[in-house]
């Protein structure tokens, strides 16, 4: 008897990739996709897809997962349960933040981080290696080293006290960077504008949740964004802005994009399907939805629709960053604390792709296409994730069966450890049922079906994000400049 010729058949689906949407079935094999067509010969195991959706499992390239805030706090979650919190929301890779902190070194950071994701992960991964203690051992030796290893983007703050970079470390981290071929991620804020706002606030008694918008102006992303920028051009290094939340912040990534810098940049659901009301609520509530940036206006969310439209921003992240509404978390200084002494940041991991199906898809936001393109395939290309992100021959069997008529009015319950869901109470069509990881089924009939721990680390080689433009600028031609080498 011959054995069949896939491990498993998706049979009589609709498959949505980047450029495409077709009636198709698709083969599995050792965990891989083998075939895409109609009426493909039978597998081990077949997966009745009709009236589904399939899609490739999504790629979550912003998560803080187990990990010390920039104010020192624990994230809510460990690897096990960000990670099974993703996949019931149907993402399959993610790329969280080997979080350096001052004093620490970043060879044993990422030594340590590695083991808890290692015991924890039930999704593949990647870190990013996040610089917060710029020191020469870190900057000549272990960053190079570690990128080199295969950990192809580093991520740095602009602000908080505890891990910011000033703009002379921003620069050897953005010059290590560039020649060790590695993008640099970077929270875009003007630290001392953020600081001042914050201080004059407390000092007039405005210290509830709301006044956290107030204290992150727009100047703030928009002084960042153009410095940040300027030190990129400056040395050719490749860089992707963070979370941008404003119409202003948007404007600026376009016209810099248009004289050819080379900038990836993306936003988050809650810039796109929130405002800054969400904080303006009885008592210490609002504090549930405090992150930085903040939340904006409408004339925001249209804009940053657009940039996503025309290409400027390329990516949607979640910025997981859970703290429950605990002492442990959001209230760990006290009852009802100042906005300033809150943890910034939102569980995001699991309501990533439903929020954004609904808006794009269901509502008809920009279509399903490019609901594939920014969840999945653009973060997996610009992060150079391996066989990730893509339905296509080759790549690993990551997929989504979706429901595209199933509604569910949220509650609060999420599979993460945070206690809580943003966006409880919305009601959104479009769900994901079963979800595959290199062609095992791990999330079917709203249960989990993977070990802790059966997640990969995804190594990635330098692409093409990671590569200079070749436009040397003027104070670094050695031949306009006395002959000074300065790379
Ligand atoms: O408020 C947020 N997003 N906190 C997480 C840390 C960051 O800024 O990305
Ligand atoms: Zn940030
Ligand atoms: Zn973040």
């Amino acid at each position: 008897m011959t054995s069949p010729a896939f491990d498993t058949v998706i049979r009589g689906g609709t498959l949505a990739t980047a450029s495409e949407v077709v009636r198709a079935d698709l083969g599995i094999r050792d965990g891989r996709i083998a075939a895409i067509g109609i009426g493909l010969p039978e597998g081990a195991q077949e997966l009745d897809a009709t009236g589904r959706l399939v899609l490739p499992g999504g790629v979550d390239t912003h998560c803080h997962i187990e990990q010390l805030s920039g104010g020192g706090l624990m994230n809510a979650d460990t690897f096990e349960t960000a990670t099974r919190s993703a996949a019931f929301g149907g993402t399959t890779s993610v790329i969280s933040f080997a979080a350096q902190h001052r004093g620490a070194s970043l060879a044993r950071t990422v030594e340590d981080y590695a083991a808890l994701a290692r015991k924890g992960a039930i999704i593949d991964y990647a870190f990013h290696l996040m610089v917060a203690n710029p020191d020469a051992q870190t900057i000549a030796t272990d960053l190079p080293a570690l990128i080199q290893a295969g950990h192809r983007s580093v991520k740095v703050f602009m602000t908080y006290d505890a891990v910011q970079v000033d703009d002379q470390a921003l620069l050897d981290v953005m010059l290590s960077a560039r020649e060790a071929g590695a993008l640099v991620c970077v929270h875009a804020e003007n630290h001392g504008l953020l600081k001042w706002m914050g201080e004059r606030l407390a000092k007039r008694g405005y210290t509830a949740p709301k006044y956290h918008a107030v204290s992150h102006p727009r100047a703030a992303e928009v002084e960042a964004f153009h410095r940040l920028i300027a030190f990129s051009e400056l040395l050719d290094t490749p860089i992707c802005i963070f979370h941008v939340s404003t119409a202003e912040g948007a404007a600026v990534i376009r016209e810099a994009r248009g004289r050819g810098v080379k900038i990836y940049a993306e936003t988050c659901p809650h810039y796109l399907l929130m405002t800054a009301a969400e904080l303006d609520r009885p008592g210490i509530e609002g504090a549930k939805w405090i992150c930085s940036p903040p939340q904006r206006e409408t004339a925001d969310q249209e804009a940053l629709w657009r940039a996503l439209a025309l290409g400027d921003l390329q990516i949607l992240s979640s910025d997981h960053a859970p703290y429950r509404f605990d002492a442990s978390g959001k209230l760990s200084a006290g009852a009802n604390p100042p906005f300033k002494q809150i943890a910034n940041g939102m569980p995001g991991l699991e309501m990533r792709m439903p929020m954004l199906f609904d808006a794009m898809v269901s509502r008809g936001r920009l279509g399903l296409s490019k609901f594939v393109e920014l969840t999945a395939t653009a973060p997996a290309r610009i992060y150079d994730l391996p066989g990730k992100g893509a339905l296509a021959i080759g790549f690993d069997a990551d997929i989504v069966l979706w429901d595209p008529q199933k509604t569910v009015t949220l509650t609060d319950a999420l599979h993460c450890n945070t206690g809580y869901n943003p966006f409880a109470g919305r009601s959104i069509t479009g769900w994901p049922e079963t979800v595959l990881r290199r062609g095992e089924i791990i999330v079917a009939d709203g249960a989990l079906r993977a070990e802790a721990g059966s997640g990969r680390l995804l190594l990635r080689e330098a692409g093409e994000a990671t590569r200079p433009t070749g436009r040397l600028a003027p104070e670094f031609d050695p031949a306009r400049n006395f002959g000074a080498e300065l790379y």
